[in-house]
């Protein structure tokens, strides 16, 4: 049984789950309104938390659909470790890595709306406040390293392309728009240009080099888990 309020993702997650043959129901639904006709010997979220505006309240509503004895697994993302998580060869890794503004943007969220970019560090923390039992949190030590010799390079770098929004070059008007974004939530114009310059420079390296970009990418998803 899997809960999303985008319909876009419910489609998406069917799509998967069919062509592997896995039989699943999927629930068009806004979680904390969603009552489920049963509990469950284990919960899942991924990368829910750092979206929403009161991850506790959302821990406490998952622990809800969890049997008593079950599990609650949350896999999420520390943006701080994220932001280190990528090299491209031929790039500069520090240039890559630089993330200044980002940290305004981030505490500017997190003082105005309570979005919180670095809660998988504190979930642990929360789940045992909530009265979870036994908790303890590891790393996901997925680390991708993709090269044009590999058999599924293309499909791989596609899928990061994708994924990172790095399809498209974008124009001189959309990066005004984001520059604009950018600093309405908290970084400095010059701040929001270079983040703005340094996705555009990633876009324009990899299509100057289509099919020959070797790079290494991990996102530190943070797996965190008690029992009820
Ligand atoms: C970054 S996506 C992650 C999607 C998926 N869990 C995955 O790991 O691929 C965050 C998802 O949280 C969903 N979401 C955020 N708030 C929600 C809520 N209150 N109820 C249901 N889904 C929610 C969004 O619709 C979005 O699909």
């Amino acid at each position: 049984m899997g809960v999303d309020f985008s319909k876009t993702m419910i489609e998406a997650a069917e799509a998967i789950f069919s062509k592997q043959g896995i039989r699943a129901q999927f629930v068009n639904s806004d979680i904390m309104e969603y009552q489920p006709v049963q509990q469950y010997d284990m919960v899942i979220s991924q990368a829910l938390l750092r979206h929403v505006d009161n991850a506790k309240a959302f821990l406490r509503k998952m622990i809800s659909f969890v049997k008593a004895e079950g599990l609650l697994v949350n896999m999420e993302c520390n943006r701080e470790f994220e932001e280190d998580g990528l090299y491209i060869r031929g790039m500069e890794y520090d240039a890559l890595c630089q993330h200044e503004g980002l940290s305004k943007l981030w505490k500017t969220e997190l003082e105005r709306q309570n979005r919180d970019y670095s809660i998988a560090m504190k979930v642990p923390h929360y789940m045992k406040e909530l009265g979870l039992r036994n908790v303890a949190c590891r790393m996901n030590d997925k680390v991708t390293f993709l090269e044009p010799e590999q058999p599924e390079y293309i499909e791989s770098l596609d899928s990061i392309v994708r994924a990172d929004h790095w399809s498209e070059e974008k124009s001189e008007q959309e990066i005004e728009e984001d520059i604009a974004y950018f600093m309405n939530h908290g970084m400095s114009r010059k701040e929001a240009e270079d983040y703005c310059r340094k996705q555009n420079g990633i876009i324009e390296y990899l299509k100057k080099n289509a099919g020959k970009t070797s790079l290494t990418k991990t996102n530190g998803y943070m797996i965190s888990y008690g029992w009820k």
